[in-house]
């Protein structure tokens, strides 16, 4: 099914790309940029490999290898003038996001909304760089990892957001195949203050030696039904972005979210996951986790 909004997606990373692939398996034509076209071709090849392997396709019922035929690439945002629903998902830092939204807001059309997929920085602080205008059109789409598969969306309003925006990304999240929750624009919004409770409780666990990441990965897994481990899912998104976040609420929150000394020592010793890097469970340095 063909729909006739055009959305834009600003970041062809590990998330935005992934977020330019639902859409399209919706049946909306995408338009995704980033800043070089070497990295538009490798997102498209990653995009690929998804849409081959069927991992996107037996969950949406609108997904086909056609899909990928729906997303158009750019490096220049002048390109996006026709957009109706723009998602950035560009690094995690204010003044890059700030940038890209001072040129969307130039020259993006006045109905045009702009969600971002920040994690950590307020709404608010976000909306702060477009116009007073465009405030009412701002808000957050907060999507996990891995986009394709994980259905959850937490929509954020920022201060100045209307409520026809809040709904109509929630109905957008909603086409795409998501479920779409209402938060508050609070740090961690909901789902990063369950998890990291849980993660910080777990390194804890392991100074204390009551069991090694493996059994608590283990016990997460066969005891609470979780698809993953809080060590696996720390080797996988990394360790240092995990103490980033925490440090992130326990600014906000205090006790309950200082981060476990075992976990800054880990991740100051280079202990951090990721691709190539020996984690909590990937204790070769040669490892490749991803
Ligand atoms: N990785 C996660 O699990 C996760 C989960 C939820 C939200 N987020 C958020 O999503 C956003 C993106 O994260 P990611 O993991 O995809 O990052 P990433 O580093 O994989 O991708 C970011 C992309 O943005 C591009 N970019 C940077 N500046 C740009 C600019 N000025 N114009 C166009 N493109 C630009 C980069 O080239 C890169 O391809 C961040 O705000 C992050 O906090 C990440």
């Amino acid at each position: 099914m063909e729909r006739k909004e055009r959305i834009g997606v600003v970041g062809a990373g590990l998330m935005g790309r992934e977020i330019a692939l639902v859409f399209a398996l919706a049946g909306y034509q995408v338009l995704l940029a980033d800043q070089s076209a070497e990295a538009l071709e490798v997102a498209i090849a990653r995009l690929r490999e998804i849409v081959d392997k069927g991992i996107a396709r037996a969950l949406y019922q609108a997904g086909d290898k056609g899909a990928l035929g729906r997303i158009a690439t750019t490096i220049d945002l002048a390109d996006f003038f026709d957009r109706d629903f723009v998602t950035e998902a560009v690094f995690e830092r204010e003044d890059v996001k700030a940038s890209v939204y001072a040129r969307l807001d130039a020259v993006c059309k006045p109905s045009c909304l702009i969600a971002t997929n920040t994690s950590t920085i307020p709404i608010a602080v976000l909306a702060s760089h477009v116009g007073a205008a465009r405030r009412r059109n701002f808000v957050g789409t907060h999507y996990f990892s891995p986009v394709s598969r994980m259905k959850l969306v937490e929509v954020v309003p920022g201060i100045e957001t209307a409520v026809k925006t809040v709904e109509v990304a929630m109905r957008f999240c909603r086409d795409v195949g998501k479920t779409p929750i209402v938060i508050k624009d609070v740090p961690g919004f909901a789902v990063n203050r369950l998890l990291h409770v849980l993660m910080i409780e777990a390194v804890r666990l392991v100074e204390e030696e009551v069991a090694t990441p493996e059994d608590i990965d283990a016990a997460c897994r066969l005891g609470l039904g979780h698809p993953m481990g809080p060590f696996e899912l720390m080797d996988l998104t990394t360790s240092s972005l995990c103490l980033q976040a925490q440090q992130i609420m326990f600014d906000a929150y205090g006790e309950r979210f200082r981060p476990r000394p075992l976990l800054k020592q880990r991740v100051q010793a280079g202990y951090i996951g990721g691709r190539g890097k020996p984690g909590w469970r990937n204790r070769d340095s040669n490892c490749d986790s991803s």
